[in-house]
């Protein structure tokens, strides 16, 4: 139990320390304590302080004490659904397999069983922070930023708009559409810190300018971040020309209806983007979510992650369940790196690899800025982490680099043994 004053809240834990502080530099700490007060992180030391001597010590031994895996794109409503239909492309997997499924969110019972276990998988697999798109259906959307709450992660949670291009039984009124963000938004405003709902339009073939222009004014209106999909796939890409020639590009339609920077703003996948969008997004502070298992399965393509850090954007990591079939971001930090290797051969050596150091940090520190103070161990930051215990992959005689490496390519789920979020520890979420 951790010792409490009238002000002072102070958790002790002891082990070896990593996290990347920069984008492509480890910190490491071994067999070091950090000090976390009133939930975020006061120092890390090698020896304790006088002051803390008194306080009890979660000791770790030779355990690795990391940063909690940050999701910056996932579909809830697809969880079911992962693992089918992915030999397809984008569209007809959209239309074939991922609509007919996200259509019986309709009916709440469904909801509660399969929202249920994707909150349960998200803990399981060391997310501890996730930006997370719901269905077109408030009601289920509810339940899901229940859920959330109830567990003890740290969530955007967002209610999907389609208005237009979307099939007879999964589509909505304009006026619905909005009406209903704004319902979610209101009721959900003040509901926990760290659990937040975020506008959701779904992209641009789906929602009709009405709808777009809406959802910037209620950014606005009441100050919450947007999330969308962008330049995944030709096929999308094409359509979009179709449906608004009078833009230049996909990132300039978002931008005049008030949804890509004005307010912190995440776009998925950001395969096919032109130099100008991505002046865009750095300009603007847009979040590429690099979303790698799903641009594989789908043929999207790769997204060129080192153009984006050249050009200082903002990049995190996302699963996409379900064009993605893998929950664990440690799975898609080494598919990130796998995916700039054949980047790189493909531009003619041009565009580097990125490392394990840098993606690390995509899925920690990278994603977690659009929280706030998170996915760091510096001064200040929350408190969100992980306990690995990496003893039965084999030899823990090599550096703490090659541990962390290793257990990001062969590790899983069974390798976790304690999360925290915002300096409390996290236990299986009970949501019955
Ligand atoms: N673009 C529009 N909707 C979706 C979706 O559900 N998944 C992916 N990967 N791309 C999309
Ligand atoms: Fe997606």
């Amino acid at each position: 139990m951790p010792l409490t004053d009238d002000k002072l809240d102070v958790k002790i834990l002891k082990g070896n320390i990593i996290f990347t502080p920069e984008l492509g530099k480890f910190s490491m700490h071994e067999d070091s304590y950090i000090i976390v007060e009133n939930n975020k992180v006061k120092s890390i030391c090698k020896t304790l302080p006088a002051e803390y001597k008194n306080f009890e010590v979660d000791d770790y031994g030779n355990k690795l004490i990391i940063p909690g895996f940050v999701d910056l794109h996932f579909h809830a409503p697809q969880y079911a659904n992962r693992g089918l239909g992915l030999d397809k492309e984008l569209l007809p997997w959209l239309e074939d397999y991922t609509f007919p499924e996200e259509a019986k969110f309709a009916d709440v019972d469904y909801a509660k069983k399969i929202y249920k276990r994707v909150v349960k998988e998200v803990w399981k697999q060391g997310t501890t922070r996730i930006v997370v798109f719901g269905s077109l259906h408030k009601e289920s959307t509810k339940i899901l930023l229940d859920y959330f709450i109830k567990s003890g992660l740290g969530a955007f949670v967002g209610k999907v708009g389609m208005d237009r291009n979307s099939p007879d039984y999964l589509i909505e009124e304009t006026e619905h559409s909005l009406a209903h963000t704004e319902e979610i938004l209101k009721e959900y405003a003040n509901k926990s810190d760290i659990v937040k709902p975020i506008i959701t339009p779904r992209f641009v073939p789906t929602c009709t300018p009405e709808s777009m222009g809406g959802f910037g004014e209620l950014a606005k209106k009441y100050n919450v971040p947007i999330q969308s999909h962008l330049s995944e796939n030709t096929g999308e890409v094409e359509w979009v020309k179709e449906l608004h020639p009078e833009f230049d590009n996909y990132a300039s339609v978002y931008h005049s209806f008030g949804c890509f920077g004005q307010l912190p703003t995440v776009m998925a996948h950001c395969v096919h983007n032109i130099d100008e969008e991505i002046d865009l997004m750095s300009d603007t502070g847009v979040y590429a979510a690099h979303c790698p298992n799903a641009n594989y399965n789908l043929s999207s393509g790769i997204m060129p992650v080192r153009k984006f850090l050249n050009k200082g954007c903002k990049v995190g990591l996302g699963t996409d369940v379900g064009a993605g079939h893998k929950v664990s971001i440690a799975n898609v930090m080494s598919i990130a790196i796998q995916a700039s290797k054949i980047k790189w051969l493909e531009s003619d050596k041009a565009l580097d690899p990125i490392t394990t150091e840098e993606a690390f940090y995509l899925g920690t520190k990278g994603g977690g800025s659009f929280f706030g103070k998170v996915g760091s161990f510096e001064e200040g930051y929350d408190f969100d982490a992980l306990v690995i215990d990496d003893s039965y992959l084999g030899d823990t005689d090599l550096s703490l680099r090659e541990r962390l490496q290793r257990y990001i390519y062969i590790g899983d789920d069974r390798n976790i043994v304690d999360r925290y979020v915002a300096g409390k520890k996290v236990d299986e979420p009970v949501l019955d």
